[in-house]
């Protein structure tokens, strides 16, 4: 796998009234070109905080990123001036796919006018053009570069499978339904060519009728395309869906990634295996995870899934485990499968 980005041993901080959120602890993956991982895991165990940090756009002054690097085409993302990533990588060689659509779209202009502002600045055309040495504010756009753009947005609208392109520019963001307003904010994804797309849930907010439909097309077009996606979610079936790997966190803690086949058909951490026991089963029965994910401003030393954790022993209470195995990796000193016979 040729590696697109690395998150290495990255650990973040919010500040908060009731004291310090232990977000991320030293959080490692990575991402191949044209890959689509999912970084899975449940409600508060850090997903969104990852997606914010690879995007540059952790909230400024509640979070604080104590140590890591996150390696993308030559840069380190944590140490590169903002000015710099919000010239040449967030919104052209890094985008976004949000979880709401409609907070992503101004509900005063009309798409067409959100589409050709994107592509003035953010275009591949943009980037061939190089800086201006006008003012960012009063920077000019060329009536020959708006009119390749605009054919390039109707053909992109005609991707994402928007009936009627040319009158879908017309509208504003809430003539449109849920659907197409995530189809729209998709295509603003691919418009600009990215190497990478981050998508943070991005099929929560829809009708579950959509999501499907969302899914199917974000995933063609991401793979037509080569382009790389990492796609956050709490839902283990979205992942069987479209992910080529799977990476799990529990807690703030990457716990196992592993190709999308060899993960469902051997879980290795104790907490994965888990979470897949707790899938609804055809027959209606779902197996709870005994115990409670723990608060992140006093979380657990070690393994932050040990006071859970059948298997558990003094160890895992004290030091983080490190990763193990090849290209199924798991950090657990106690792997199932492994011939230790501690567990299997
Ligand atoms: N601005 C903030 N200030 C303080 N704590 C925060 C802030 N943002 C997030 N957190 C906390 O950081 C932890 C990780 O949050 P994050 O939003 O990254 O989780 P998530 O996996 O995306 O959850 P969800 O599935 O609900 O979106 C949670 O405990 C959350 O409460
Ligand atoms: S065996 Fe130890 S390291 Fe592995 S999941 Fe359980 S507590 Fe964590
Ligand atoms: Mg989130």
């Amino acid at each position: 796998m040729t590696e697109l980005l690395a998150v290495r041993d990255l650990i973040v901080n919010y500040h908060s009234e009731r004291g310090i959120v232990r977000a991320l602890d030293g959080v490692s993956l990575a991402i191949g070109k044209g890959e689509v991982v999912g970084l899975v895991g449940e409600s508060g165990c850090g997903k969104s905080t990852l997606a914010r940090a690879i995007l540059g756009v952790l909230p400024v002054p509640a979070s604080e990123v104590r140590a890591g690097a996150i390696a993308f085409g030559g840069d380190n993302l944590l140490t590169l001036a903002s000015a710099e990533i919000a010239r040449r990588i967030r919104g052209r060689r890094i985008t976004f796919i949000p979880q709401d659509p409609y907070g992503s779209l101004n509900p005063l202009f009309t798409i067409g006018q959100q589409m050709l502002d994107l592509m003035h600045w953010k275009s591949p055309r943009a980037a061939a053009a190089g800086r201006s040495a006008w003012p960012a504010v009063l920077s000019r756009y060329p009536s020959a570069r708006r009119a390749q753009d605009r054919a390039a947005i109707l053909d992109m609208l005609g991707a994402v499978q928007i009936p009627n392109p040319e009158q879908a520019l017309a509208k504003l963001p809430h003539e449109l339904s849920g659907g197409q307003r995530q189809r729209i904010v998709i295509a603003m994804a691919l418009l600009p060519q990215p190497e990478l797309i981050i998508a943070d849930e991005p099929t929560t907010a829809l009708d579950v009728t959509i999501q499907a439909q969302i899914l199917r097309l974000l995933h063609r077009e991401v793979k037509r395309r080569q382009v790389s996606m990492l796609f956050t979610t709490h839902d283990l079936g979205t992942a069987w869906e479209i992910c080529d790997r799977v990476v799990v966190m529990y807690a703030g803690q990457d716990v196992e990634a592993a190709p999308t086949p060899a993960f469902f058909a051997a879980p290795r951490h104790p907490y994965t295996s888990k979470l897949l026991e707790s899938l609804p089963r055809t027959d209606g029965v779902a197996q709870d995870i005994p115990g409670e994910i723990p608060s992140l401003i006093a979380p657990p030393q070690g393994c932050r899934f040990h006071p859970r954790c059948y298997f558990a022993t003094t160890e895992c209470t004290i030091t983080r485990p490190p990763v193990s195995g090849g290209a199924h990796v798991v950090r657990c000193y106690h792997p199932l499968g492994a011939s230790t016979g501690v567990a299997a």
